[in-house]
Order: C-alpha cells, then sequence, then structure tokens
C-alpha cells in the first residue's frame, strides 16, 4: 500500500455505460462538483468504459463537450484539467469478459490500492451480465472492499427483482452492493426527515386525525429523449413510480428510527411498505390510471407525441402517466389516501409533496362573509424550486372579518447557496461506504409487491391506451381517483 493511501476508501471509480445519458447528465457533472469541493481523494482514478472506438485523448475531448454547458466555470479552469487528468478510457463490449479482462489489467494492483467502486450506468437489461462478467475477471475481489452500484428499475417485477438479487449475491457481499434511488439524495428529501423528526411542531399533526390526504406528484416536461430502447419497454409504472415516488410515500409516512442509521431506516421503511392495502385485481381501474402523451406543444413550442419519438414501436402502449391511489393500513395513516402521479411532457417541471389538512371541526364563520375556508396545507418543492411552506389562514386588515391565505415559506436555500443534484450526496456516500441512504433488497421487494397487481393488469390489457396532450397535466381521468369531491390535483405551491 502506497503511504498516503486510505484502504478503505476506492482508488477506481469505474462508470460502464460512459457515454450514455445517465453518465453525461449527471455522474460526470456530480463528480465534477466533488471535484469543485475538494471531496475526491487524490488516489482518485476514473475509468470511462464503453464501446466506441476511442482513446484517452478522445474520450478527454468528449467530457470537454459535453460538459461545456454544465459545469458553471466552463471547461478551462485548473480544477477543471485536474478533474480531466483523473480520467481514462476503456473500450468494450459489456458482454465479452475479455473487455472486463482489459480493464482488470488497467487497475492498480492489491498491493497498491485495489479497491475500486463499478457504477452500472447501462440498460437494466445489461445488468447480469455485467455482473457475471466482473465475477469472471476477478473483479469483485477484495471481496467487502470493492463496491457495485445499480440504477432503477431493480428489476422489471418481483420475480426478476429476486432473481437479480441472488444473482448479485452470489457474487458480492450485501455490504458491497449499493441499489441507488437518486430521489433520496434530493435536499428536499433529505430535509423532510429533519422537517418531520427536528420539529416537535410538525410531528403530532402527522397523521389521520389532521391529515385528510397526501398528493405526490413529480411531473416532467421532457419527453422520453433518446431513451425509447429503456423507456419502451418499462413506462412510467417502472421508471417512476415504484422506485422514486413510493420512496417519497415511504419518507413522508414512516415512523420515527430508532436512528439516523441504515438499518434504522430501511427497517421503517419497510414497514409503511408492508402495512399498503393490496389493491385486487377487480380494483385496479378504481386504483390507478394510466395514459401516453400525443402531440401538443410546451412553452408556445410544438412537440411530438410519444409515438412519433425516435425508435418507438409503431403503436406501442407503452404508459408516459401514470396515476395511483394508496392506502396505509397503520394506526398512524389508516384512511388516508396517498394519491400519487408522474407523467413526461406535462406543463412544466414539477414535483412536489402536497399535504393536505383536515376542515376546522366547527365551522365558527360560517355566518360571516367567509362561508367556507380552504384547508391547510404544506406543501414541500422538491424541483425545480426546493422549499417547504405552509399555508394558512390570517384575517384581513379592515373593520369586516374576511381572511386571506397565507404562505410562511421556509424556503432553505440562501441567495448565495448552489443547489445540488442528488447524485454529489450519493456517489460520496458510495466513496466513503455510507448505505443508509441506498435501498435495502426488502424494500424493493415490497415496492414491487405494491404495484405488482397493476402491472400485471397493464400487461394484459395490451390494445388500447389513452392519451393526453403534451403539454397539458395528463388525462382528465386522473381525477376520478379522489376520494371526495372537495379533493383535486394540486398543481401549483
Ligand atoms: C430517472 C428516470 O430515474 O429519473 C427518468 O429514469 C427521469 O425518466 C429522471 O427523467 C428524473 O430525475 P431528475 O432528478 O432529473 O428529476
Amino acid at each position: 500500500m502506497s503511504p498516503g493511501i486510505d484502504d478503505s476508501l476506492p482508488c477506481t471509480f469505474v462508470i460502464f455505460g460512459a457515454t450514455g445519458n445517465l453518465a453525461t447528465n449527471k455522474l460526470l457533472p456530480a463528480l465534477y462538483h466533488l471535484e469543485m469541493a475538494a471531496r475526491l481523494s487524490e488516489s482518485l482514478n476514473v475509468v470511462a468504459f464503453s464501446r466506441r472506438p476511442w482513446n484517452d485523448d478522445e474520450w478527454r475531448e468528449f467530457m470537454r463537450e459535453v460538459l461545456a454547458d454544465k459545469v458553471k466555470d466552463g471547461v478551462d479552469t485548473p480544477v477543471f484539467k485536474r478533474f480531466l487528468a483523473r480520467f481514462s478510457y476503456q473500450q468494450g463490449d459489456l458482454r465479452d469478459v475479455a473487455s472486463y479482462e482489459a480493464l482488470a489489467k488497467r487497475l492498480p494492483t492489491a498491493d497498491d490500492c485495489s479497491n475500486a467502486v463499478f457504477y452500472l450506468a447501462v440498460k437494466p437489461a445489461e445488468f447480469s451480465a455485467v455482473i457475471r462478467n466482473l465475477e469472471a475477471a476477478g473483479l469483485n475481489k477484495p471481496r467487502g472492499r470493492s463496491r457495485v452500484v445499480l440504477e432503477k428499475p431493480f428489476g422489471e417485477d418481483i420475480e426478476s427483482a429476486r432473481m437479480l438479487n441472488q444473482l448479485l449475491h452470489q457474487h458480492f457481499d450485501e455490504e458491497q452492493i449499493f441499489r441507488i434511488d437518486h430521489f433520496l439524495g434530493k435536499e428536499t428529501v433529505q430535509n423532510l426527515l429533519v422537517f418531520r423528526f427536528a420539529n416537535t411542531l410538525i410531528e403530532p399533526l402527522w397523521n389521520r386525525n389532521f391529515i385528510d390526504h397526501v398528493q405526490i406528484t413529480v411531473a416532467e416536461s421532457i419527453g422520453i429523449e433518446d431513451r425509447a430502447d429503456y423507456y419502451d419497454h418499462a413506462g412510467a409504472l417502472r421508471d417512476m413510480l415504484q422506485n422514486h415516488l413510493m420512496q417519497l410515500l415511504t419518507v413522508v409516512a414512516m415512523e420515527p428510527p430508532a436512528a439516523l442509521e441504515a438499518d434504522a431506516m430501511h427497517d421503517e421503511k419497510v414497514k409503511v411498505l408492508r402495512s399498503i392495502r393490496p389493491i385486487a385485481k377487480r380494483a385496479v381501474h378504481a386504483h390507478a390510471i394510466r395514459a401516453q402523451y400525443a402531440r401538443g406543444s410546451i412553452d408556445g413550442e410544438p412537440v411530438p407525441g410519444y409515438q412519433q419519438e425516435v425508435d418507438v414501436e409503431p403503436n406501442s402502449v407503452t404508459e408516459t402517466f401514470v396515476a395511483a391511489k394508496f392506502y396505509i393500513d397503520n394506526w398512524r395513516w389508516r384512511g388516508v389516501p396517498f394519491y400519487l402521479r408522474t407523467g413526461k411532457r406535462m406543463p412544466r417541471q414539477a414535483s412536489m409533496i402536497a399535504i393536505r389538512f383536515r376542515h376546522p371541526p366547527q365551522q365558527l364563520f360560517r355566518e360571516t362573509p367567509l362561508e367556507t375556508l380552504e384547508p391547510n396545507w404544506i406543501l414541500l418543492s422538491i424541483q425545480p424550486e426546493e422549499s417547504m411552506r405552509m399555508e394558512i389562514h390570517v384575517k384581513q386588515p379592515g373593520l369586516d372579518m374576511d381572511t386571506r391565505l397565507m404562505q410562511m415559506n421556509a424556503s432553505f436555500l440562501k441567495t448565495d447557496e448552489q443547489t445540488l443534484d442528488a447524485y454529489e450526496t450519493l456517489l460520496l456516500d458510495v466513496i466513503e461506504g455510507d448505505r443508509s441512504l441506498f435501498l435495502r433488497f426488502d424494500e424493493i421487494e415490497w415496492a414491487w409487491r405494491v404495484v405488482d397487481p397493476i402491472l400485471k393488469h397493464w400487461t394484459v390489457e395490451r390494445e388500447y391506451i389513452p392519451t393526453y396532450a403534451a403539454g397539458s397535466w395528463g388525462p382528465a381521468d386522473a381525477n376520478r381517483l379522489f376520494d371526495s369531491d372537495d379533493q383535486t390535483w394540486r398543481n401549483e405551491l
């Protein structure tokens, strides 16, 4: 071991699928932000693995191009040069073991520092080939030290998720496996834990006695970009709801963990998932709706429909929008509906958790001009703005008994603070070996169990899918999920 190298930390970070969408949009910018923040150890090297027949210089040129408009200070700074110098390029085929043997030769020897992170930024269909080939080339050793990172969706249903997990366990120890759901790295989601468990004011109200319902919306204005080969088989239920939205639900609903450490958190989240009322086959229609975007316009610009996107199969019935209703049958939440929805090509990017409180028990103001008052809301905005707001009533100054709705805004970003994407936190956690924001397999398994009836039902209904115009908030049909007439989707903060 060379002096000055911490042998608990990885010395090599390998990105499989380095030229892909995830690597270029998320991983490379996040690693660069860690470089800027001086959080990458000097000894860390990054190997980009991809099929393209490039050498190191060609790869670095590619990086300069793809990062040019993503890094704030540009690509001509000393920090960026230092960052580029960490990278080397390994041309290879994910399914060919010889490529992994060539990769192994590139990695430092055990005498130096042989710990590595292998990040699978590849299509889920490639996961098992990569895992098998890592083993075949001896790259899963030393066991317990090297780490493997897998993106969601983990499997495409409960059975395939179990098989994938078994395969992983044949070659890696649990401590080596990082199942990522990047929503857990987002500031507002982490802040939700602080909001709930560091403020005594909130916790007594956080239950069925005071909360009428919860809405979780993740709306995106982007379409499927160039990801049809993945997305057309996945759809919104697998791509977003089973993982990102389900994780948001667990963080809203979980009990306080015994400690803020990985297993205690996982235990509480699993309890929530286990308490979700299973959806009976005949009730799927009442609990879930799906749709696909048709042509429309966003910000005044015409955008194509899903069927017109490159590489989407003709007459595909893949859903790009899903809305669903769940009940959590435990003491805290029984009877409170959780409405979840997500869609592509909606009017704008807007992700938020909106919690509506009950009406006051007595309508004291009925005889005044106020008549019915809007109930209180707590709004946790995840994107594009990160904020927490609470809507409360105050009396308007003047002679009449009139109120106005005020928003108490606890936006936590100060003007000189920069918001980071979720991946910075998570990549640092992988490097440092902190698994609390990663998923334990039983969380994934239970989340599949929750969506399984919907998935099965939609798999056989392949004839027809309703559409919504791109640039709209999804199909009007999504309103039929609500339990009462005074509940509606909240699109604005
Ligand atoms: C990914 C999905 O996990 O999350 C994408 O595969 C989606 O379809 C993305 O666009 C949204 O994440 P973010 O952080 O860009 O909002």
